[in-house]
């Protein structure tokens, strides 16, 4: 039986890690464990934790998912490579290169969960988002830590400056609606708009779920005289911005 102290399986192993280290920000391990929770049994995970650093946190994917999920860790320093002696797949790589991850795509046609806490500039966080939600599963989830980095200069960042991360996720919000102000040509060949299913941001934290969509309908259901005895279906519902 697991003891969990806090309501938390993630939490508490990070309080009383007494292994590798784990570098967080506190407020992290919440969100980690409400949007992670319900792969946690999923019988052959694939996780990839993009910046493994001392390789602490690896280690805790690995003991908070199944026993069969496959932990992939991923860094540019190639010290990390240590940890397969830990029975860990490493990749040696910088996440902003393009090249990169056509390689490792070419052994890794799909992911689950994504976790990007590497190097955290614009141009990291935004290649391995394009390089790495088309792989993703049918309802895979992609988490960007530390997206405070969009305000911070010395990362690429400013506020509502162009290019950031924080700024691709807010346009993100209209491609996730796409069916209310696109052509159906436009959608058809827009990726985002046919595999964003939400987009949740937290304090320096987005996570972004995909998952396969069709055009949205509405149902009337009920027993009056405008249904009749039994529902309608509206399809086509007149909701498209003007342009
Ligand atoms: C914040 S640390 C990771 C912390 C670790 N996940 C933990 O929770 O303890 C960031 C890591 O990203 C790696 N990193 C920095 N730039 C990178 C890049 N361009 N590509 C891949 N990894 C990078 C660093 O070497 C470092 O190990």
């Amino acid at each position: 039986m697991e003891m969990h102290e806090n309501g938390n399986p993630l939490l508490d192993y990070f309080i009383n890690n007494n292994g590798k280290s784990i570098y967080k920000w506190l407020h992290y391990f919440e969100i980690y464990h409400r949007c992670f929770e319900r792969y946690r049994r999923r019988p052959e995970l694939k996780f990839l934790e993009i910046g493994v650093l001392n390789g602490g946190s690896t280690h805790m994917w690995r003991d908070y998912f199944s026993k069969d999920a496959h932990i992939i860790g991923m860094d540019i320093d190639p010290a990390c490579r240590e940890m397969e002696k830990d029975g860990f797949e490493i990749w040696i790589g910088d996440q902003a290169n393009r090249e990169f991850w056509a390689g490792f795509k070419q052994k890794h046609t799909t992911l689950d969960i994504v976790l990007d806490d590497g190097g955290h500039t614009m141009e990291q966080q935004l290649t391995t988002f394009q390089e790495l939600f088309p792989i993703l599963s049918d309802g895979g989830l992609y988490m960007c830590e530390d997206t405070h980095t969009s305000y911070v200069t010395s990362f690429r960042g400013g506020l509502k400056r162009e290019g950031t991360f924080l700024e691709y996720v807010k346009n993100m919000i209209d491609e996730l609606h796409a069916w209310y102000h696109k052509s159906d040509e436009e959608i058809s060949s827009g990726y985002l708009a046919n595999y964003l299913y939400s987009v949740q941001v937290f304090d320096s934290i987005v996570v972004i779920e995909k998952r396969r969509k069709a055009q949205p309908f509405c149902v009337m259901i009920g027993n009056d005289q405008r249904v009749g005895h039994g529902h309608v279906l509206m399809t086509n519902v007149n909701v498209r911005a003007e342009k």
